[in-house]
């Protein structure tokens, strides 16, 4: 109902205006004196200094969560970390034992692929770590521990504000491992928790002063036939999810690559007029890859593509190549997906409205998947 709503003209709008609280919501009563401290984690040292491996396993968004949790998890628990579809991991006798974690991500914790995984998992003498939104959930309930992310009901089919709240957990999740395993320092930790904590304003600031912008520039390209998203590193899985997003909502074409993988067959689709949004690294924080992905902008843009750059604040590089540029608060750089997403969402969401369709029930889909 519009009461529901609280205003907005869709649950999807109201969503991606609140990833800012799903961030501080899930972070909350999490840290104390620069610290991680997760409650409901109290008790599972032995758990955490037990493993070898960890397989992240989840679906759709969530699975998207989870191949940039791996950038944090590896970096500050030096894990291995796999990410894999929840089906796919089911059904190809994967090698997991009693030293492994398998972590599975899900906002409903019904989805059945990954309900069917974290049960096999076990079955097999894995150890299990749900990072769901919904208490009580199937998931959490046939797991070994939980961390709940706090994003509030979701009502959108398509996901928005429990992705942040996911790559938050995770990343709470890896600070808390790194300490327990004693390879992460507490000076590295308190400064990750402090870039966690300022995440919130960070992507208040990207709302306030991209939505418009990146609306109207939706509406003009209502007609699209198709949509490339490029990312590298983190930023990888941001393109994917950008373009899932719009596939879900605006019906359009789009695909995902990772930058470097360009010149290895996605270049061959660029001709005059393609689309194509660009999530750039950092220049400060990640130098070198800054540089190749401004080089890829270079290629493209040579063959007539009409490219849209995320790109932080400042980073004047990207200008003479880009149609537009959608800015983002500087952070460091495993922090960026938390950023470099809501552009994507809020470009998704003003695409799907000005072809008049409805954000919250895309066709054919269903919020929660509880068949296989
Ligand atoms: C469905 C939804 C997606 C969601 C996926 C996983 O496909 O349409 O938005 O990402 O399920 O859902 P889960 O509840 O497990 O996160």
């Amino acid at each position: 109902s519009a009461a529901e709503k609280g205003g907005w003209s869709s649950f999807m709008a109201k969503e991606v205006s609140e990833e800012p609280e799903a961030v501080a919501n899930t972070i909350r009563g999490r840290f104390s004196d620069g610290a991680v401290t997760i409650p409901e984690l109290d008790g599972l040292d032995e758990l955490f200094l037990g493993i070898d491996r960890v397989i992240v396993v989840a679906c759709g968004t969530a699975a998207y969560a989870g191949m940039v949790g791996k950038y944090a998890l590896e970096q500050w628990t030096r894990v291995p970390v796999d990410v894999e579809l929840a089906h796919e991991f089911r059904y190809r006798d994967p090698v997991i034992g009693p030293n492994t974690l398998v972590v599975s991500i899900s906002q409903s914790g019904e989805t059945m692929d990954t309900l069917m995984a974290v049960k096999y998992a076990r079955e097999q003498g894995a150890k299990t770590l749900s990072i769901c939104n919904t208490q009580g959930a199937t998931i959490p309930r046939e797991s070994d521990a939980i961390v709940y992310t706090h994003a509030g009901p979701e009502v959108a089919v398509a996901s928005t504000k429990a992705f942040v709240a996911q790559i938050t957990a995770l990343y709470l999740l890896a600070l808390h491992v790194g300490r327990v395993r004693g390879v992460l320092s507490a000076e590295d930790s308190a400064e990750a928790v402090s870039e966690l904590e300022a995440i919130p304003a960070k992507i208040a600031r990207v709302i306030e002063t991209e939505q418009e912008h990146i609306e109207q520039f939706a509406g003009w390209m209502a007609d699209t036939a198709s949509v490339l998203f490029l990312g590298r590193h983190v930023g990888y899985p941001i393109a994917l999810e950008g373009a899932l997003k719009l596939k879900e909502i605006s019906y359009i074409h789009a695909e995902g690559f990772a930058a470097g993988e360009l010149k290895h067959g996605p270049i061959a689709l660029i001709e005059p007029g393609q689309a194509v949004f660009v999530i750039v690294p950092s220049p400060r924080g990640a130098a070198e890859l800054q540089k190749k992905v401004v080089s890829n902008i270079q290629e493209i843009r040579a063959r007539g593509a009409r490219v849209i750059a995320v790109a932080e604040e400042g980073d004047v590089s990207v200008l003479p190549f880009a149609d537009e540029v959608l800015r983002i608060p500087l952070a460091a750089p495993l922090f960026e997906p938390l950023l470099a997403v809501v552009p994507l969402h809020i470009f998704a969401m003003g695409l799907a409205t000005a072809k008049g369709l409805d954000v919250d029930q895309p066709r054919n889909l269903a919020k929660s998947v509880t068949v296989e």
